[in-house]
Order: structure tokens, then sequence, then C-alpha cells
């Protein structure tokens, strides 16, 4: 393995000081950014401690895969060391271990549709591979989860870099619906909150997310609540400067009981939804309102958020809304 200088940071630092790096031009772009004991290493052109980091992958995935396949896929996600094809995607004559190896991966799967169910349990088939575990890194936050059984939406990845951006230092966070730590890793991780009230009614993703606080090393400033959060949220009244309501195509069943979780003097409200694309300002205001008669206080959109298309015409976005 290459050997490098290694700037050190904490792991909720490590994505702005690899932008700063990268910015200075001190980056070493060749090799991977990697766990350091607690903290993260980031590979960089000068300093004092030399480690061995691993190369960046240049070759074109697309080229590999045309000289094993006829009609390779054009598209695909990655989840940690597994890759996805899409649903209809058929394998039956691939060389699986080949496939793996063009894509520098270890599992291969099949995408199929999401559960529509409350828990949204995934219906992924694992095709080539031992079992569905994977560790994803998005931003230098580790998830950990089984993908045959919980879901994972790559689509929302611009919503956990934005939550995970948002400085809540010190703050009191409820996750109404926190799957298996979308948003409860980032703002331990990254954002700084001071403790993150998580409830999840699927015990599968509360396996899951036991494991990303302890991969991330915060499972000290996280309270995990089994069950409906009709129930759950009733004990979490008047503590949150902050509550996640990250459920789609609705969250509205707890929006009377997201409101109680608020502190008295009030706080921000995430709240998802999926909105046709020429009703979203309309729903934003008529959204606040009924927050605001709800509350008795006011209600303030901070900003709309436009996630990710869920289906032709229909947007998941997010309400950002201050109450006080
Ligand atoms: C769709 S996932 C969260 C997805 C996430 N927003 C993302 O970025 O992909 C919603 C989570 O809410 C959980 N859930 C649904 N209804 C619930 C309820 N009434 N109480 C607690 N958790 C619930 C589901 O089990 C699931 O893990």
């Amino acid at each position: 393995m290459p050997t490098s200088y290694a700037y050190l940071c904490k792991r909720g630092d490590a994505s702005k000081e690899y932008d700063r790096l990268k910015a200075e031009g001190l980056l070493n772009r060749d090799l991977k950014p990697m766990p350091y004991g607690e903290l993260i290493a980031i590979p960089v052109s000068t300093g004092e401690l030399k480690l061995d980091f691993q190369k960046v992958e240049r070759n074109n995935p697309h080229e590999s895969l045309k000289k094993i396949l006829t009609d390779p896929p054009k598209k695909w996600e990655k989840l940690g060391d597994m890759v996805v094809f899409p649903q209809g995607t058929d394998t039956s004559d691939w060389p699986l271990e080949e496939v793996a190896e063009a894509l520098n991966c270890n599992r291969v799967a099949i995408q199929n549709e999401i559960d529509p169910g409350v828990t949204r349990k995934s219906q992924l088939e694992l095709v080539y591979g031992e079992n569905g575990w994977v560790i994803h890194r998005e931003n230098f936050v580790d998830y950990e989860f089984d993908a045959t059984q919980v879901m994972f939406s790559s689509g929302n990845v611009t919503e956990r870099r934005r939550m995970g951006e948002i400085q809540a230092d010190g703050e009191i966070i409820v996750d109404a619906f926190c799957g298996v730590g979308y948003y409860t890793l980032q703002f331990l991780v990254r954002g700084k909150a001071k403790h993150v009230h998580a409830c999840e009614i699927n015990p599968e993703s509360i396996v899951a997310l036991k494991k990303g606080l302890a991969r991330n090393s915060v499972s000290d400033r996280c309270s995990i609540y089994p069950g409906d959060n009709r129930q759950t949220l009733r004990q979490l009244q008047g503590i949150a400067d902050r509550v996640i309501l990250g459920l789609i195509p609705s969250s509205m069943n707890a929006w009377g009981l997201a409101i109680r979780c608020l502190k008295q003097s009030g706080g921000i409200l995430h709240i998802h939804m999926n909105v046709h694309e020429n009703e979203i300002g309309e729903w934003a205001e008529k959204t606040a309102e009924w927050f605001s008669t709800a509350s008795g206080k006011s209600a303030t959109i901070i900003h709309i958020e436009s996630v990710k298309q869920y289906c032709p015409h229909i947007m998941h976005v997010v309400l950002d809304l201050e109450i006080n």
C-alpha cells in the first residue's frame, strides 16, 4: 500500500477539513482517507506522521463491465462493498464473480420495490456474496445495516448531507422516524448535537441503528424508543430544539405530537412530504398555517428542500419550519 503524510482530525470535522485541504491544494487525491482509531486520517502532501493508505480506484467501471457483459446496465448504486443493480436486471447468465471484481465489490444484489408497509422493508435480492450486512460510508459517517432487510435510500444522500451541515451544537433533537440513523448519525457525528432521541418501529432498523451508533462512537448521545411513535413521542414533551419528521409519503400522523416535543420557547421542524411539483409553494404555506394554528405560535418557513423526484410529477420535499 502507498505511504503518504497524514492529517488527523475528528470524524465530525473530516468532511469540512477534507474540503479545506482540497481547496488549499494539500490533499493527496490518489489516496483514500481512512479511520485512525477514533480519528480520521486524510492523505496530504506534507506533515509529520506517515501512514499507509489505499489507492482511489480510477478505472472506468462501465468500460470494465463492457469487457464481461454484452449489454451491461448503465446504472447501479453502491452500498458499502455491495453493488445494487436496478429492479428487473437479469443476472442469470452473468459471471458474477467477474462482475464483482470489475466493480471492485464483494457482493452483487438486485433492487426490488420497497415494501409499501409501515416499516418500508427492503426486498433487495442478493445474487452473489454471503450476507446482506454492509458498512456504507457517506461524508465520513458510517451506516451499518442489512440491505436485504431495511431500506437505505441512496436518493436521499443530499438531504443526509444537508442535515449533517446544520450546526446543531448543544441541541436536543427528536428523530421521529429514525430508520437506521439516516439523520440521527449525521446530527451526532457532524452536527455535534448534544443528544438525539430516536423513535423507530422496525426492530431490524433498531439493530442496525445500534451498530451504526457504536461504529461512529456516539452511542452515549442517543436514546432509542422502540415502537410506534404515536406512543413513544408522548414521553418526549417539551425537550427538543429540533424535530425530524422523515417519513414519506407523509408524516402527518406525527405532526401534533412533534409540536409537543419542542421546547416551550419553540424550535425547528423538518417535515418530509411527497407533493405534486406544481403545488410545493402552496403546500408549504398551508402547512405553516396548520402548524401555527395547532401550536398557537408563529410558524415561519425557513427553507423548502427538493430531495428527489419520487415518481412522475411527485417530489419528495422537506419543509424547514421555525416555531416560536
Ligand atoms: C422511510 S424510513 C426513513 C427514510 C429516510 N427518510 C431516508 O432517508 O431514507 C422511515 C422509517 O420510519 C419508520 N416508521 C414508520 N412509521 C413509524 C411509526 N409510526 N413509528 C416509528 N417509526 C416508524 C419505518 O420503520 C422506517 O424505518
